[in-house]
C-alpha cells in the first residue's frame, strides 16, 4: 500500500513484462502463460518462480499446464521426458537438449519474465565440447 491506500506501483527491470500474479500459481503447479508473444511454462518451486519455454525440445509438446515432481522436475506429456524446472535441463529421455528459461522479477505480487534475451539451452552432460545439442 502507498500513502494514499493503493497498490504500490511496481518498477520491473526494464525488458521485464507481467505474466501472472503471484496468487496464480500455486507451490508445485506450472502455469502455461505468454510474454511478448512466446509461449512460456513458470514454475513455482519453494517460494521461487522460475520460467521455460513451453516447448518441450524433443517435439515440442507443452510442458504446462503441468505440476512438478517432489524433485523440481515436470515431465513432458507427449513422451515422457523430464526437465529441471529451474534450470531447463534433460533428466531423462527422450530429449537431449534442455529447454531454454528466461529471468524472471517478482514484485508486488506480480511475477515478470524477460524474454529478451533467453539463456542458452542447457547442453546435456557428456557431450563434446563445441557439438551442437541434438533435439
Ligand atoms: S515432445 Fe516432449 S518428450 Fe516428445
Amino acid at each position: 500500500m502507498n500513502n494514499n491506500g493503493g497498490p504500490v506501483a511496481n518498477q520491473a527491470p526494464a525488458g521485464y513484462v507481467p505474466v501472472a500474479s503471484v496468487g496464480d500459481i500455486p507451490p508445485g503447479w506450472v502455469l502455461r502463460t505468454s510474454a511478448s508473444g512466446r509461449d512460456i511454462a513458470v514454475s513455482h518451486v519453494d517460494g521461487e518462480f522460475y520460467a521455460l519455454d513451453n516447448s518441450c525440445s524433443h517435439a515440442g509438446g507443452p510442458l504446462a499446464p503441468n505440476h512438478l515432481s517432489p524433485a523440481c522436475t515436470l515431465e513432458c506429456p507427449w513422451h515422457n521426458a523430464v526437465f529441471d524446472a529451474r534450470t531447463g535441463e534433460v533428466v531423462a529421455g527422450p530429449a537431449r537438449k534442455g529447454v531454454k528459461t528466461y529471468p524472471v522479477h517478482v514484485g508486488g505480487g506480480t511475477i515478470y519474465v524477460s524474454v529478451g534475451i533467453p539463456k542458452p539451452a542447457p547442453v546435456a552432460a557428456g557431450s563434446p565440447p563445441g557439438a551442437a545439442p541434438a533435439g
